[in-house]
């Protein structure tokens, strides 16, 4: 019997896809599966019975969860075989009194939020893909969203998860304990490594308790100074209760939210950031009165020019959309390139601008970068439209983006990751040393090199 033979024994007639229906999947933006087979083991024991067979065979695998990533991390090449974990959905358990959950690495993020939701209690990580991503993309990818600089990433909410190796050996390190300093931190190899060093197939989160109250506003702020200012003076007035601070140039702010056609501006365009403040408390009363005297201080001081406080749901989800509209920036964007840097904030304004005047060299017009982000956490989001667009022009606008970071202490990845499309700007936030230190590990751990061949380095 050949290697899928083997492998369909395994897991069974639903377990494999093969031949044209291959080509039938796609990832979330409808590019269709290159891959050999896809597998889609029901279990950890399963997949580890895979495993054994891939190694022996020296057949490399591609993890895959809900395909959402954004540097081509999970990409499949016709040599390669797709593991799916989308028959590894289940939540298994929640503690309420330890305040953890148990699931399944397919578990979609929104079905997290939903199952802790009951027990009053909510999980850190929230990010505009929730429907589709999954847990253990979100463990291999490290992701972070839009609560981290209340929660922390995803590194900061996992207590424990379970793996299979290359070679099929199951790692399980399922700690659901808060303290356990017992030796090396394994979890850690599999958070953030892309599915390169194993294959994660559950994991215990940790949960916090839900808050009860919600406010929501957003503001038209004018000056890079004005901005920082604001973030010190919501960071002092909400201390812990701050859950985002997301902020989007106008350049964004005009094309998404007006120009697109697709939202109801809730402030006029025209002014140079728009910025969303969320913060989430215990107290709905006073926490309300305490959101709206914070908005008064704020205008009165003029570190905002207006805001507007979400006033139901609706308006806060209609404030959300216009961030989160991918689907928007994709129409209005595309074909473009986009990036996602870290750099300290108080570079932000002097990059931006610099990047603004070396793309209007390159393009000759200006308008053909957009940029937002979450700047609470130092990471923006670039999308850059390269008219007429060239592969060249796309690598000259990388080159821009990516080259000043070094200088800045900055990151060529701050929660998307390197996937495929990072690896040559690795070597400008990596030391050589750090990068062979890498290498090692990968070679400890997967000597044939099954595991997602060729993503990171
Ligand atoms: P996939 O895309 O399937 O895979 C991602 C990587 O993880 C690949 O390298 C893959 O091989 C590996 N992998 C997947 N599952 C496993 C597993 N079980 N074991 C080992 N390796 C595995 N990201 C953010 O960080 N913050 C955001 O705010 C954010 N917003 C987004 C908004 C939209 C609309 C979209 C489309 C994407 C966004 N992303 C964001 C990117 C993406 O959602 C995250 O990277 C997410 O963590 C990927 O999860 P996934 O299940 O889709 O993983
Ligand atoms: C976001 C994705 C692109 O923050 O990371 O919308
Ligand atoms: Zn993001």
């Amino acid at each position: 019997m050949g290697l899928l033979e083997d492998i369909r024994a395994i897991v069974g007639e639903a377990g494999l896809i093969t031949g044209d229906e291959v080509g039938q999947r796609s990832d979330w933006r409808g590019v269709a599966c290159e891959a050999k087979a896809v597998v889609r083991p029901r279990s950890t024991d399963e997949l580890s019975a895979v495993m054994r067979l891939c190694h022996a065979a020296r057949q490399p695998v591609a993890p895959a969860g809900g395909l959402t990533g954004l540097v081509r991390g999970a990409y499949a090449s016709p040599q390669e075989i797709q593991v799916s974990l989308e028959r590894m959905r289940a939540i298994e358990f929640v503690d309420p009194v330890g305040r953890t959950m148990r699931v399944e690495a397919g578990a979609p993020l929104q079905a997290v939020h939903e199952a802790a939701a009951p027990h009053g209690l909510t999980y850190g990580v929230d990010l505009g893909a929730r429907g589709s991503c999954t847990i253990g993309g979100n463990i291999s990818t490290n992701a972070g969203g839009n609560t981290v600089i209340r929660y922390g990433m995803t590194r900061e909410n996992v207590l424990g998860l379970e793996a299979v190796l290359s070679d099929g050996t199951i790692v399980s390190s399922m700690n659901s304990l808060l303290k356990n300093n017992t030796g090396y931190d394994l979890k850690q190899l599999f958070i953030g490594s892309e599915g390169t060093l194993g294959i994660v197939t559950r994991a215990v989160l940790r949960l916090h308790p839900s808050p009860t109250s919600t406010a929501t506003a957003i503001l038209a702020v004018d000056r890079f100074d004005n901005l920082t200012r604001l973030f010190a003076l919501v960071g002092q007035r909400l201390g812990g209760a701050l859950l985002s601070f997301e902020v989007m140039w106008n350049n964004y702010y005009d094309l998404i939210a007006v120009r697109s056609g697709r939202h109801k501006p809730p402030l006029a365009s025209g002014h140079d950031y728009y910025v969303i403040v969320e913060a989430a408390g215990f107290d709905p009363e006073r926490d309300e009165i305490r959101f709206a005297e914070l908005m008064v201080e704020i205008l009165e001081l003029d570190l905002a020019a207006d805001a507007v406080i979400a006033a139901s749901r609706a308006q806060r989800g209609a404030i959300w959309a216009i961030r989160e509209d991918v689907p928007g920036q994709i129409m209005m964007m595309a074909p473009g390139v986009s990036f996602d840097v870290s750099l300290p904030i108080d570079h932000m304004d002097a990059y931006t601008q610099g990047l603004r005047a070396s793309l209007a060299n390159l393009c000759g017009v200006e308008a053909m970068m957009i940029v937002y982000g979450h700047l609470g956490d130092n990471n923006l989001h670039l999308l850059v439209a390269p008219r007429p667009w060239s592969e060249a022009a796309s690598e000259a606008a990388k080159e821009m983006v990516y080259r000043p970071l070094e200088a800045l202490g900055g990151s060529v990845s701050a929660e998307h990751g390197i996937g495929l499309d990072k690896r040559e700007w690795l070597s400008l936030s990596r030391s050589p040393e750090e990068i062979a230190l890498m290498r090692r590990v990968k070679t400890a751990l997967d000597p044939h090199g099954v595991l997602n061949p060729g993503k990171v380095f």
